[in-house]
């Protein structure tokens, strides 16, 4: 009795809340529906395996709020209908600055409003619209405090709120800042999820437990939040998280958390953050990588032997690195898929391709010979190359018969040596370099010294040198001569005298020095203090 009676209070306590939060936005009016289809554009189609899809477009059209009901257009299914009816609708390019609660239906919904100055979210959302699919809010102005639980709790059952069908969530380009860590419990279903351009830069103990939390999820972005490390606590529970963006971040050392991802990540972007250098180890345990960004990093200076152990890679994008000068290739060798391999526009001179010991499968001499026979597209271009043999038993290593022009029509060419220096690498083989008698970082100096380093320019200055110095001689000797005359009497009448120190004048002249430098310091000072008093009357 007294069990059943606190429920229904509890109940009643919870449905008060709900109609509380409602209430708050009771006045805020929607938009007009009559006649909206010749307002915003409606469409309705049926495809071949009888489902319908309706499509309401209202994008930029000034609105400031949203349909209260559908388009009498849609008819009653876009109501009624269940999974076999679908409806697709845009309010984005608005001035929507609250997003209130949709009108019912039993559809499979998807909703965008993207730049529509969104601040405010009523919860909840999809009380009568469980069955929302996708919701893209991206590009507006929402903040954590408008961000929680309540909105996509979905209709009252008895008990407890059901969840709701959202697959597909874009929050990206926000000003979320951290997440409550219950945001996702009516979402059970949830499989992407973007939060890029936001600002998470720090991942606190909700955050990571509400993203943690998602175990359905499937792709994550995280990428341009000013992230410095990805907590360990976020990981274990995705087991099914496939594609992880954290480009655009701050990292100095590539997340140790990664590794809890090792059975499923497949696609890792962790383009423009800021690794000094990949060490070893630094992609351990990513058996089922396939494709890895590691482009765009300024401050990136070597990939060191052990870090690109990736036995399933197929796309790597290792380009734009401006000061990448390194890159120990010889762990890719065992990666037997790579179809993809992008080295373009760093600071690179040479290739190695040697199998490091450490590999983690030891191959046989089948994989040295062709390691990589699925690569289709190899970028080397923008590398300053220094065109040497090994490079190209490097290249000629690779299976790729002839290196191509990139899309945009640059290609790959030496930089040095001198004698081969602007060749396209495509022009020259390995049998060609290999046979060349290459000194050692050769520069040729063949061109002609400067002019005053040549034979006739030297002497010609000698010549000129001694006789202006003999010029000078003879004018030095006649004034000598001259001021002798001039002054004959003070000049070798008298004869040097030998004194002691402490009767020479020296002595007599360092004795006096002191009183001559005072009155020297005291006219100085004298004067100093004369502008400063003409400074200070000045001022
Ligand atoms: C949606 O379907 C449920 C049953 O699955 C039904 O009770 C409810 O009335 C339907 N909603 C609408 C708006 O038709
Ligand atoms: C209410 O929810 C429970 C558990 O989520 C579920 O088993 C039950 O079928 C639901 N009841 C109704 C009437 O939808
Ligand atoms: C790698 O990431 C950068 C930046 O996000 C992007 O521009 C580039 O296209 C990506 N490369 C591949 C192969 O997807
Ligand atoms: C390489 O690709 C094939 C077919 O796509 C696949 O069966 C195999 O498991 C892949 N190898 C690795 C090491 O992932
Ligand atoms: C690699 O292994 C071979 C023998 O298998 C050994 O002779 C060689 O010194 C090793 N190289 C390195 C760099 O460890
Ligand atoms: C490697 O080649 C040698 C001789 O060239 C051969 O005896 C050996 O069996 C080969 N090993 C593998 C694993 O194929
Ligand atoms: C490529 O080589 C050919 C002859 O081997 C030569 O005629 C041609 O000028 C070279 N192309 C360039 C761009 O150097």
């Amino acid at each position: 009795m007294k069990y059943k009676f606190l429920l229904l209070l509890l109940a009643g306590i919870s449905l008060l809340l709900a109609t509380g939060v409602h209430s708050q936005h009771e006045d805020i009016p929607y938009q007009p529906v009559a006649n909206i289809c010749q307002t915003c554009m409606c469409l309705s189609s049926q495809d071949s395996d009888h489902r319908t899809h309706f499509n309401l477009d209202c994008s930029v059209r000034n609105f400031e709020h949203i349909l209260a009901r559908w388009p009498e257009e849609f008819g009653s299914q876009a109501v009624a209908g269940g999974a076999s009816t679908e409806i697709v609708v845009s309010y984005s390019g608005n001035r929507i600055r609250l997003l209130q609660q949709l009108p019912a239906t039993n559809a499979s919904l998807t909703l965008s409003c993207r730049h529509c100055g969104l601040q405010d979210l009523q919860a909840p959302l999809f009380m009568d619209a469980p069955n929302v699919e996708a919701l893209y809010l991206s590009w507006n102005e929402l903040t954590d405090n408008v961000l929680n639980p309540g909105l996509f709790r979905g209709p009252w059952n008895n008990t407890n709120y059901e969840p709701i069908g959202l697959k597909d969530l874009d929050l990206s380009h926000n000003r979320i800042a951290r997440l409550e860590r219950l945001l996702f419990e009516h979402t059970p279903h949830l499989v992407k999820l973007n939060l890029a351009y936001n600002k998470l830069s720090i991942l606190d103990a909700a955050t990571t437990a509400a993203v943690g939390s998602v175990t359905t999820l499937q792709r994550l972005d995280l990428s341009h939040n000013g992230l410095m490390s990805l907590p360990a606590e976020l990981f274990p529970k995705l087991r099914s998280l496939r594609i992880l963006d954290v480009s655009g971040n701050e990292f100095t050392v590539v997340p140790a958390s990664l590794q809890q991802l090792g059975k499923s990540l497949v696609h890792l972007n962790l383009a423009g953050n800021q690794f000094p250098s990949l060490k070893e180890n630094s992609f351990k345990g990513l058996v089922a990588l396939k494709r890895l960004n590691i482009s765009s990093l300024p401050a990136l200076r070597s990939v060191e032997k052990g870090a690109l152990i990736l036995p399933a890679v197929e796309q790597l994008d290792c380009s734009r690195n401006p000061k990448l000068e390194n890159v120990e290739l010889g762990d890719l060798l065992s990666s037997r898929n790579l179809s993809q391999l992008d080295l373009s526009r760093n600071a690179l001179t040479t290739l190695v391709l040697k199998e490091n010991n450490n590999s983690a499968s030891a191959s046989s001499n089948r994989t040295i010979q062709e390691p990589w026979p699925r690569l289709r597209r190899l970028s080397i271009s923008g590398n300053p190359w220094y065109c040497s043999c090994e490079l190209f038993k490097a290249l000629e290593l690779s299976g790729l018969s002839h290196i191509e022009q990139e899309a945009d029509g640059t290609e790959a060419r030496c930089d040095t040596p001198y004698l081969l220096a602007g060749a396209p690498l495509s022009n020259l083989t390995a049998e060609h370099i290999c046979n060349m008698v290459i000194p050692k970082k050769y520069r040729a100096v063949d061109e002609e010294p400067p002019r005053f380093l040549r034979r006739r320019y030297i002497i010609l200055t000698a010549i000129i040198a001694s006789v202006v110095l003999v010029i000078g001689l003879v004018i030095g000797f006649i004034v000598v001569c001259v001021r002798r005359r001039l002054k004959g009497s003070d000049y070798g009448v008298q004869p040097i005298r030998y004194t002691s120190v402490r009767g020479s004048n020296l002595s007599q002249f360092s004795n006096l020095q002191p009183a001559s430098v005072a009155s020297k310091f005291n006219n100085a000072h004298a004067g100093a203090s004369n502008g400063a008093t003409t400074g200070a009357a000045n001022a």
